[in-house]
């Protein structure tokens, strides 16, 4: 891996993958999404670890795709290249992964934050979609997500005019968890992360799936999907454990089974 650092245990159950092109700002370039997709896939089929935390440094989570890699490509070469099949994988991650950002979470750079399941920015942190200013536009869901994140008016104005929103609006528009110090973004992140380690990590990935269910389907829909998975929680030990560990006033301890 040459763009990232991956340490699968780096808290118990609890991976942490960094970003690490630190020159070019994390620049999203080819082989770096490449192998975040490599490494997401094989820390999904861990089945030590139960959250993976995803950050960058405290200058840039990631400031884009490499536009130096994509300026002289055709619209023929980007379809050949077909680089969203890559978040696609991505997008499938079954586990929760956390964003830990800090400085510039830009175009791409965003997008890979959005396409996180939460978000602990540090007060540096800044988004923004400015690919208009470069005469394209969002291509990996930003102006979908960013869109239901913080509503229409927010994200029509920071897509067409490239604008950034600080970590401060970030926080208040709901595109992110909290907003805490620089020097505490990535503590925050592990202990969010932490927290959820505890939980059963089957009932964990369902409930993941549910609720960005959300987002692709009708409210009747969406609740027969969740019923589904509810159900299926009653097939694991886990829940057994969960609610016996209650009636006897003690400790859960669970085993993803
Ligand atoms: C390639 C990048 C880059 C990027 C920064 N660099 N962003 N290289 N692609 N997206 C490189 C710079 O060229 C420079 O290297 C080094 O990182 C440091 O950047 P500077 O510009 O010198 O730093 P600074 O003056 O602090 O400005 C920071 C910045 C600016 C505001 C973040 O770098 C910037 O505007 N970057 C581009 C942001 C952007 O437009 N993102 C959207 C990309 S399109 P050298 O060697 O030149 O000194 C996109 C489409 C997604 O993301 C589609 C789906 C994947």
């Amino acid at each position: 891996m040459d763009y990232l650092k991956v340490t699968p245990n780096h808290l118990p159950h609890i991976a942490l993958i960094q970003l690490n092109r630190p020159k070019e700002l994390n620049a999203l370039n080819l082989q770096l999404m490449g192998e975040l997709r490599d490494a997401l896939r094989s820390l999904d089929a861990d089945t030590d670890v139960r959250v993976i935390v995803l950050t960058g440094n405290e200058r840039a989570f990631a400031a884009g795709a490499d536009i130096k890699e994509m300026a002289g490509r055709t619209a023929i070469d980007m379809f050949n290249v077909d680089q969203f099949t890559t978040w696609d994988t991505i997008k499938k991650t079954k586990k929760p992964i956390i964003a830990a950002v800090s400085g510039f979470a830009l175009g791409g750079g965003c997008e890979l934050a959005m396409l996180c399941d939460m978000i602990i920015a540090s007060e540096s942190a800044q988004f923004g979609q400015p690919e208009i200013k470069i005469g394209t536009m969002p291509g990996a869901g930003g102006t979908q997500r960013l869109t239901r994140a913080v509503g229409k008016q927010w994200a029509m104005e920071m897509v067409l005019t490239g604008q950034f929103m600080s970590a401060e609006k970030a926080y208040q528009a709901g595109l992110v968890n909290r907003v805490v110090p620089v020097e505490l973004y990535l503590q925050e992140a592990l202990k969010l992360a932490q927290q959820i380690a505890q939980m059963s990590p089957i009932a964990v990935k369902l409930a993941k799936e549910s609720v960005l269910q959300a987002f692709n389907s009708h409210l009747d829909e969406g609740l027969a999907f969740e019923r589904k998975n509810f159900y299926l929680t009653f097939a694991s030990n886990d829940q057994k454990e969960g609610m016996t560990a209650f009636v006897e006033k003690r400790a859960p301890r669970f085993e993803g089974k």
